[in-house]
């Protein structure tokens, strides 16, 4: 049924069932799982963050992110088109998708510059100049990095024009068949990490920290720290599972590719920490570094080993796998709606979407150099984009989705689609699936986002 879902519609799709599970895992894997989740589960108290989030996943995440591929696949067209046309009349709710495109802006400005790091990092881990042992150098090593505006720039542009060239390639070319070769390689990669880490002597501490909870550590911010990881991991709140879904055939099993996507995803989280963790603890490391861990504690902590230059490498080519598939469905958020509502040819809405990454990322790349005195709401531009995005843009984007599928789509609706029309017996898990999505995961990150506000 390949030729009949292309051929139906004219549009490109993704071609086969492991395609889709690639793909859809290919954006949720990224370096929220690299970067984010251990700096944050490492700041934010470990095993008590971890269980938070975990919650968070379940309950708000799954349910979202079905319901949005459960959309894009109803209508076959981008964020905004999908929700414009599902919509009753006189009612708004294509500005959801529309906040998704500015999201998905918001994100790239400053994930491109971060996956900037990482490939520089390949290279300067190549010559071995970032790796050495000693805390204070290597942070250096990555300050002179991201305070010089030309290594800054450069590193973000090769990294969206490398992305833009698989965008063009489309998605059963280029996405499909990307994310279907990285996604094994990366799972590879992290495993031989592993088993480096935790062969290390003093590797109990870190899995100590990961998995033991000291429940006093949570508080508001903290759950809200969690839940805009949540988001973000999964990549939902913000259009990019509905633009994946509208490439998915009919006879695909969402809730089925969905809860594989976060079971897969919270596995390459958790070995990501088993890969960090203990040999932070072995060597005597700060966990608690922040978003610096991945730059400056961990070739610090690999200089340290044996065979350290070798497994440096291998892990900074690991985060450039994972931030690739990410940023491919990042693109393709405002390049479907490019081409399908402003009539662009795929080529000129990649380079569009490439050249307005490259403007607006600028004040965040040089957000340690020539915009580091610029604050707004007290955040330099970085911080400003990440927070709005996380925080912000896809909580809110997240709410307003569950209120449409459970208030507006409707129960009758949304039971057709997630049984294939009667064809997968699930109905059990797609009433529990629903009471979540109209009541409960709407509820939690209202009351989430109001804590943020200090409404309460
Ligand atoms: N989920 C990706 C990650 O964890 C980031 C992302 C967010 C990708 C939103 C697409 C959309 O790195």
């Amino acid at each position: 049924d390949k030729q009949q879902n292309a051929g139906r519609s004219g549009r490109d799709a993704f071609t086969s069932s492991l395609g889709m599970l690639a793909a859809t895992l290919g954006s949720a894997v990224g370096l929220g799982n690299i970067w984010k989740f251990p700096s944050m589960t490492g700041s934010n108290g470990g095993a008590s963050f971890l269980f938070v989030y975990l919650a968070c996943t379940v309950v708000v995440g799954l349910p979202i992110m079905i319901s949005e591929i459960m959309l894009g696949r109803k209508v076959k067209a981008n964020a905004i088109t999908t929700l414009r046309k599902l919509s009753p009349k006189g009612q708004p709710w294509g500005i959801v998708g529309v906040s998704g495109v500015v999201a998905a802006f918001l994100i790239l400005c400053f994930y491109t510059e971060v996956a900037g790091w990482v490939f520089a990092y390949i290279f300067k881990g190549l010559s071995g100049s970032v790796l050495t042992t000693d805390p204070k150098v290597a942070s250096a090593a990555f300050a002179s990095l991201i305070s010089d505006p030309m290594q800054a720039i450069g590193w973000q542009w090769f990294v969206i024009v490398f992305v833009s060239i698989i965008i063009t390639f489309g998605i059963s070319k280029g996405i499909e068949k990307v994310t279907m070769r990285l996604m094994p390689i990366l799972f590879l990669l992290l495993l031989v990490i592993c088993a480096r880490s935790l062969t290390l002597p003093g590797a109990e501490k870190g899995l100590e920290f990961l998995f033991t909870p000291d429940f006093s550590k949570i508080t508001g911010s903290v759950i809200l720290m969690a839940m805009g990881l949540a988001f973000f991991k999964l990549s939902i709140g913000m259009g990019t599972m509905m633009t994946y879904g509208s490439y998915f055939r009919d006879s695909q099993n969402i809730p089925l590719t969905a809860g594989r996507v976060v079971l897969a995803d919270l596995v390459i989280s958790l070995l990501a920490g088993i890969a960090i963790f203990p040999a932070v603890f072995a060597y005597g490391f700060d966990v608690s570094a922040g978003p610096s861990l991945l730059f400056i504690t961990i070739p610090a902590v690999f200089a340290s080993m044996p065979m350290g230059q070798f497994f440096a490498v291998l892990f900074f080519v690991l985060a450039a796998v994972a931030s690739t598939g990410a940023m491919l469905s990042l693109f393709e958020v405002p390049v479907a709606y490019l081409c399908e509502a402003r009539q662009m040819s795929r080529k000129a809405a990649t380079m569009t979407t490439a050249l307005l990454v490259m403007l607006l990322g600028a004040p965040a790349a040089l957000s340690s150099s020539m915009t580091k005195d610029v604050k707004i709401f007290g955040l330099t531009f970085f911080d400003l984009f990440d927070f709005l995005s996380s925080n912000l843009c896809m909580p809110a984007g997240g709410l307003l989705i569950c209120i449409f599928t459970g208030w507006v789509f409707g129960k009758d609706k949304f039971k057709a689609e997630l049984t294939n029309h009667g064809l997968i017996k699930n109905e059990a898990i797609i009433d529990s699936l629903f009471f979540l999505i109209k009541y409960v995961s709407p509820l939690l990150v209202a009351v989430v986002m109001l804590n943020m506000l200090k409404v309460f």
